[in-house]
């Protein structure tokens, strides 16, 4: 039996959805454990692209379950979507998808609340994804969420009568303050629209952590895919330009109920990365190339937003960056995606160390005040290869390849588990 952990290392869209993919293959259950529709995973196969935001990418192995955990907020409007296009490509959806009773639900005022948030904030904004994921996981801590179980019992009618008054008095007052002029939800349609959505996702409403650990103790293999990333982390990540919620190991267990993992040998806790890096939405990032560089970047690794369609902010990878997240999220190996994209750049760099104050230091905080003080120190490396597609041992990749990478993982300490060679689900190395 081995769980396998699939994470963010940096501030997300690394290509965790191709590596979750790959994994799902030998998995009993591939299970999401964080976030909600504010991520955007992509699988592309042959001519087929998926951009997924719910459902466990892992539902396109035919093999593995896919569970919904309850650590992940969702929007069933979304969701019934996304089944539906999954099953008008023939993917088997029944006695496959299982969603947690726990997980919380998101209502039309979670997606104005976090609009008029947004234009509350002004010049200071988030840049958030406009998803309602802040909202709703607000109202999870300030226990007034209401959850999947109680749209199955009907009892989340009740609960939105008696949050009601509350959550539209909260809406107008910031409409008044923002004056802007959206138009506010009226409980009878938001119950009617609940209603049907309810009763499609009936028969997927289960008690995920129940069978989870059922598939332990028979020992099956489990994925856990992760979704976000550790620089996005509301504890750890750049506060307050982050998510709401931990996409980091701990969030993991706690999504999940996967208690094993605590106590388990054999966890492999995938950190996943680009051979660049990139960012969306507002917040510090020292590496950034916010010039010609950084644009070549973007076109050679077509960085839009999978989810919002923003162009990505893209600039070099961060090592105190990566140590942090190893040494956050517990790491045992590194999948490193895009080592295609940089080999058609003449050369690169690696940022390995942060001056600040004229001390050289690996120290790493995500703290705004402590990021807009470094300055980043660069080691470059000649790129400049061909087409790696092919290529399935890391042994044969081109020489300037294969010392970037040996630099990265002596620098992290933390040896590279996996590589993406290409966009296609098929281009990677397995080391
Ligand atoms: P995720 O949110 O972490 O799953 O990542 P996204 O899907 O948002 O963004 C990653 C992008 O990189 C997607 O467009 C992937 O198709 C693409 N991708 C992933 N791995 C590779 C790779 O090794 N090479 C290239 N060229 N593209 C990749
Ligand atoms: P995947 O799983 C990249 C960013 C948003 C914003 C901040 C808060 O595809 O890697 P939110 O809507 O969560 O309140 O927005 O977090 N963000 C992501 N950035 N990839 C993601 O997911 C993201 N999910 C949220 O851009 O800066
Ligand atoms: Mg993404």
């Amino acid at each position: 039996m081995s769980i396998s952990v699939v994470l963010g290392s940096f501030y997300g869209d690394e290509g965790k959805g191709k590596i979750i993919d790959l994994l799902a293959q030998d998995s009993y259950i591939a299970v999401r454990a964080t976030g909600g529709n504010n991520a955007g995973h992509t699988i592309k196969y042959g001519n087929k692209k998926f951009s997924i935001h719910l459902i466990p990418s892992g539902i396109l192995v035919e093999s593995s379950l896919a569970l919904i955990g309850n650590g992940v907020v969702i929007n069933p409007k979304v969701l019934i979507n996304e089944i539906e296009m999954f099953r008008n490509e023939g993917v088997k959806i029944d006695g496959r998808l299982f969603i947690s009773e726990n997980a919380h639900v998101i209502f039309p005022y979670h997606i104005i609340q976090d609009k008029l948030e947004e234009a509350y904030r002004g010049a200071r904004k988030i840049g958030t994804t406009a998803r309602g994921i802040g909202p709703v996981l607000q109202d999870k801590v300030g226990r007034f969420g209401i959850r999947m179980g109680d749209l199955l019992s009907g009892i989340y009618k009740q609960r939105l009568e008696e949050i009601w008054d509350l959550k539209i008095g909260y809406l107008s007052t910031l409409r008044k303050l923002t004056r802007l002029d959206i138009e506010l939800p009226r409980l009878q349609d938001v119950i009617a629209e609940y209603e049907e959505y309810a009763l499609y996702l009936k028969p997927y409403i289960a008690n995920t952590t129940y069978m989870l650990n059922e598939a332990v103790e028979q020992n099956k293999n489990i994925l856990c895919e992760g979704a976000q990333a550790t620089l996005l982390d509301i504890d750890f990540g750049n506060y307050p330009f982050v998510t709401s919620s931990n996409p980091t190991t701990g969030g993991i267990i706690s999504g999940t109920g996967l208690g094993e993992m605590a106590s388990n040998g054999s966890v492999n806790i995938y950190g996943v990365l680009k051979a660049y890096s990139s960012r969306v939405g507002e917040g510090s990032y020292v590496t950034e190339q916010d010039n010609e560089i950084g644009d070549k970047i973007r076109d050679l690794g077509h960085e839009y937003g999978t989810t919002t369609g923003r162009p990505r902010r893209c600039g070099w990878l961060d090592i105190p960056a990566l140590k942090y997240a190893a040494r956050v999220n517990g790491i045992t190996g590194w999948a490193l995606n895009h080592l295609d994209t940089v080999g058609k750049l003449k050369k690169i760099r690696l940022c390995i160390a942060y001056q600040r104050d004229g001390i050289i230091t690996d120290e790493f905080s995500a703290n705004e005040t402590y990021l807009q003080d470094c300055i980043p120190v660069y080691e470059e490396f000649e790129m400049n290869f061909g087409d790696i597609s092919n290529i399935k041992k890391r042994e044969d990749l081109p020489e300037n390849a294969r010392k970037y990478l040996a630099r990265i993982e002596e620098l992290t300490g933390v040896p590279i588990a996996f590589i993406g060679t290409g966009a296609d689900r098929d281009d990677i190395i397995i080391c």
